[in-house]
């Protein structure tokens, strides 16, 4: 077997995080990333099972790799993730797909590498799953996506339970890291040339931290208080919040920490307060808008993001136009919108009148051009402004700068806003990783696009 891996992953952030971890672990063990699945001596799947879609998807790789093993070609076929959570899923992969070498869960990723060990050494298949979360395990290895920009997990699982979701299955109950270590990691990646944190946990405004120093409780906003303090480190972001659990603190930190990112993914699921109330949300349409409507307030220019669910069992027509209503009111940045799937073992799974698919589909459709609508015109907002951007690498689109191509030595480079807008410019190279100075020049649905007019040497005091 070649000391080689490759990684998939499936889903959120915390997933590909996660797949940072596994991959920094393997280089410790010498292992080097394969760009190919093909060639890799460790080829792993790290899995999400937030909808149906990402089970599927699953199962369809998983099953491009039976040739591979069929041909006899000696390689370990790892699978982990929050499908692996579920015994039905394990059940499935040890019937299907028996030539699976290593299967192991959520909670245990630091034994990944004992687990590989063991399987080279013995030739044996292993499944590791454990159904709860032990005690956090601090100073893993990470291999970083990005040089200039990291994940950092704040805490670990969901105790809410939304009747529709499954995470709370397969990431177990709410666990929050210490304030310190948490600090800690963050000096350390901004020694290593990092610039941006995505602060990562299901409700980060649940965070509860132990303080190592007195054994006090540190919340959520105590912790950004600290973040904010980190030397190197210039913009903080963070997901989730639940709209249930923002507080008057956290507004308040949106105009006292600098460094706090002006931008706010709060997902709001439904505009029906009797929908929210059978998914258990624990906040009305009213509380909601109330809450937005605090929000911008106190700090005008924040960008809103959110996930609405269409087709939640029972939502009749006038269930759907308060969503319709809510998005029209709130005018979102941009929305991540969803098709309703059924989760097994979710409360939601037993609930009559599930939505036929294609009235699912018809109002998902709707949905779309509203939200669509409002990100185009907030996008439209910003040309001919200047705005501070963290160039993040090349960027996907290969033309449309206004006709524009990128000339010797330049390359045409994306990057994001403060308010994590996506902007498409042509620079050279060597500013991924930096702030350059980008008039907006044209706005897109989805995208800005503008010209770089100055580089960075402004601090972020001088931004405000
Ligand atoms: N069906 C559809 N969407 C779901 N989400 C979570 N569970 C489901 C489900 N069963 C969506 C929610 C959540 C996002 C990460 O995924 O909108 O905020
Ligand atoms: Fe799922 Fe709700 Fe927890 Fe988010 S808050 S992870 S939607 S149970």
């Amino acid at each position: 077997m070649n000391k080689s891996y490759h990684i998939t992953t499936f889903g959120c952030q915390m997933n590909e995080h996660d797949s940072e971890i596994i991959s920094g672990m393997l280089s410790e063990l010498g292992y080097e990333e394969s760009k190919e699945r093909k060639n890799a001596g460790i080829v792993i799947i790290n899995t999400c099972s937030v909808r149906e879609n990402a089970d599927k998807r699953f199962f369809g790789t998983l099953g491009q790799l039976k040739r591979r093993k069929e041909e006899g070609d000696d390689f370990l076929m790892c699978v982990c993730g929050c499908m692996m959570q579920q015994q039905h899923i394990i059940d499935t992969i040890k019937q299907k797909y028996p030539w699976v070498d290593i299967i192991f869960g959520t909670h245990n990723i630091h034994e990944f590498p004992k687990l590989v060990e063991n399987v080279v050494a013995e030739k044996k298949k292993i499944t590791d799953v454990w159904e709860e979360g032990g005690e956090i395990i601090e100073g893993l290895p990470a291999r970083r996506l990005h040089k200039h920009k990291a994940f950092v997990n704040i805490m670990y699982g969901c105790n809410n339970f939304c009747t529709y979701c499954i995470v709370p299955y397969t990431r177990g109950r709410e666990r929050s890291r210490k304030p310190e270590e948490i600090v800690r990691e963050i000096q350390a990646l901004a020694e290593d040339g990092v610039k941006e944190v995505m602060l990562l946990g299901q409700n980060v405004n649940s965070y509860r931290g132990l303080r190592e120093s007195d054994g006090s409780i540190a919340d959520f906003t105590d912790l950004l208080y600290m973040i904010n303090e980190i030397e190197g480190i210039e913009r903080i972001r963070f997901m989730t919040s639940h709209p249930k659990d923002l507080s008057e603190k956290l507004i308040e930190a949106f105009v006292q920490c600098r460094k706090l990112c002006k931008s706010l993914h709060l997902p709001v699921q439904s505009g029906s307060s009797e929908v929210l109330r059978r998914m258990n949300r624990r906040y009305t349409k009213e509380d909601y808008l109330a809450l937005v409507s605090k929000l911008r307030q106190a700090v005008p220019e924040i960008a809103l993001t959110t996930d609405i669910i269409v087709g939640f069992p029972g939502e009749s027509e006038e269930d759907f136009a308060e969503t319709l209503d809510l998005c029209q009111k709130v005018q979102y940045d941009s929305a991540f919108t969803f098709l309703y799937s059924i989760r097994r073992g979710t409360p939601a799974e037993k609930y009559e009148d599930q939505i036929p698919e294609e009235i699912k589909h018809c109002r998902f459709n709707r949905l779309v051009e509203v939200v669509n609508a409002s990100s185009a015109q907030k996008n439209a907002a910003y040309v001919g402004r200047v705005v501070r951007v963290l160039v993040d690498g090349e960027s996907k689109r290969e033309r449309g700068y206004g006709g524009e191509k990128p000339g010797s030595g330049m390359t045409a480079l994306a990057g994001r806003t403060d308010t994590f807008k996506l902007v498409n410019f042509i620079g050279a190279k060597e500013l991924i990783g930096s702030f350059v100075e980008v008039e907006i020049t044209a706005a897109n649905t989805f995208s800005l696009t503008g010209k770089i007019v100055g580089k960075e040497n402004f601090s972020v005091a001088d931004k405000k």
